[in-house]
C-alpha cells in the first residue's frame, strides 16, 4: 500500500492542524494553521547573503535550508503553541524552483509526516500564492479573479472554485518580477529588484512615456517590450552624456508595469461578472500595485483582496492555506514525491 492510500479513509477534521513548508529559493518557511485560521508564520531568509551575489545562488540557498529549517519549524509550532504530535497533515512545497531547496524542505516534510503517520500533501508553489487570498478572508469563497504576479508567473485566472480555475490570460515572455528584476540590474539597484526599483520609484515621477502593452489581445501580457525599451532609454542617455533621473525611469517602469496588471484583472473581472479581485505574489507586495489595484476596483465597484505584503511573498503560511484545501479534497501524496524545477500554470482555460 502507498503512503497516500493509508488515509483515504482517513475521518476528516473540521479545522484541522497543518504545518506547511516552502522552500522553493531563499526563504525557510514554516506555518501552522488551524483550519484557515493563520497560527503562526515563520521565514528564515538567506536574502542577504545572496546579496552580495546580486541573486540567489542555488547552493546557497541549499545550505542555509539545511541550516535553518529545524528551527523555523519549531519556532512555528512554539508560536502556534502546538506540539509536533498534534499536527494532522504537513504540506510542503515540491515545485516550481531550485530542485536542491525545494529537496530540503520536501525531505524534512517527509520525515515528519512518516514519523507521525500523518498525511502528505505535495503543494505547487503557485497554487500557494493563489490560497493567499484565504489568510487574509478565510470566508472568502469562489467565484472570483486572481490577480497572480510573481518571479515565474503572471497570469489573470477565474477562480472557479477552491481547486478549480481558468486561465483567461498569461505572460507571453518574462514575468512581472522577472521584468522587475531585470529593471533593477540596468538601474544598478541591489537583489531583491523588486523592493529596490519600488523604493527608488519613490523619488522619482512617471514621465518617461515608456511603451503601453499591446491591446486587443484578451487578457495576456508581455514584458519585453518595456524591458527593452528601459534598456534603450538608459543606454541612449548614456551614449549622448546626458543625465537622466533614474528615480524616474523606476517610477516610469513601475507604472507601466502595474497599470496594465490592475486593467487586465478588471476587465476580466468584468466579463465573468465577479465582484471580488484577489491579488497574489511577490510583485503583488508592490504598494504602486496595490494602491493602482485598490482604486480601479473601487471605481468599477469591485473588491479588491489585497494579502498582506508577507503573504504575497514567499511564506510557508500560503502553502498551509492550500494544503487545507487538498485535505479536504484527499489530494495526498506519497513519499516518493519528488521536486519539480517547473510546473506549467496550465493552459489557456479550464484546469
Ligand atoms: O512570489 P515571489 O516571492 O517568488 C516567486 O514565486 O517568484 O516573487 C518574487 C518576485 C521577484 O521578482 C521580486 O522582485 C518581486 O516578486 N517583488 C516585487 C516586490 N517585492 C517582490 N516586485 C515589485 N515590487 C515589490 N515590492
Ligand atoms: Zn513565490
Amino acid at each position: 500500500m502507498g503512503y497516500a492510500e493509508q488515509f483515504s479513509a482517513l475521518a476528516l477534521k473540521s479545522e484541522p492542524l497543518i504545518l506547511g513548508i516552502e522552500s522553493s529559493c531563499d526563504e525557510t518557511c514554516a506555518a501552522v494553521v488551524r483550519g484557515r485560521k493563520l497560527l503562526s508564520n515563520a521565514v528564515l531568509s538567506s536574502a542577504a547573503e545572496q546579496a552580495k551575489y546580486g541573486g540567489v545562488v542555488p547552493e546557497i540557498a541549499s545550505r542555509a535550508h539545511t541550516d535553518a529549517i529545524g528551527r523555523a519549524v519549531e519556532s512555528a509550532l512554539s508560536e502556534a503553541g502546538v506540539a509536533a504530535g498534534q499536527i494532522d497533515a504537513v504540506a510542503v512545497t515540491y515545485g516550481a524552483g531550485l530542485v536542491g531547496a525545494l529537496l530540503v524542505g520536501l525531505s524534512f516534510a517527509k520525515a515528519f509526516a512518516y514519523s507521525l503517520r500523518i498525511p502528505l500533501i505535495a503543494v505547487n508553489h503557485i497554487r500557494g500564492h493563489m490560497a493567499a487570498a484565504y489568510l487574509t478572508e478565510p470566508d472568502l469563497a469562489p467565484p472570483f479573479i486572481t490577480l497572480l504576479a510573481s518571479g515565474g508567473h503572471t497570469a489573470v485566472l477565474y477562480t472557479k472554485s477552491a481547486t478549480e480555475f481558468e486561465i483567461m490570460g498569461s505572460t507571453r515572455d518574462d514575468a512581472a518580477g522577472e521584468a522587475f528584476d531585470k529593471a533593477a540590474r540596468v538601474l544598478g539597484l541591489p537583489y531583491p529588484g523588486g523592493p529596490s526599483v519600488e523604493k527608488l520609484a519613490r523619488e522619482g515621477s512617471p514621465n518617461i512615456p515608456f511603451p503601453k502593452m499591446f491591446r486587443g489581445n484578451g487578457y495576456d501580457f508581455s514584458y519585453s517590450g518595456l524591458k527593452t525599451a528601459l534598456i534603450n532609454y538608459c543606454h541612449n542617455k548614456e551614449q549622448r552624456g546626458e543625465a537622466y533621473s533614474r528615480a524616474d525611469v523606476a517610477a516610469s517602469f513601475q507604472c507601466a508595469a502595474c497599470d496594465v496588471l490592475a486593467d487586465r484583472a478588471v476587465a476580466a473581472a468584468k466579463e465573468k461578472g465577479c465582484s471580488v479581485i484577489a491579488a497574489g505574489g511577490g510583485v503583488a507586495a508592490n504598494g504602486y500595485l496595490r494602491e493602482k489595484l485598490a482604486a480601479s476596483c473601487a471605481k468599477a465597484g469591485l473588491r479588491a483582496i489585497l494579502p498582506e505584503k508577507k503573504y504575497c511573498t514567499d511564506n510557508a503560511a500560503m502553502i498551509a492555506a492550500e494544503g487545507v484545501t487538498q485535505y479536504f479534497a484527499r489530494n495526498f501524496s506519497d513519499l516518493s514525491v519528488n521536486a519539480c524545477a517547473h510546473i506549467p500554470l496550465g493552459k489557456k482555460g479550464k484546469q
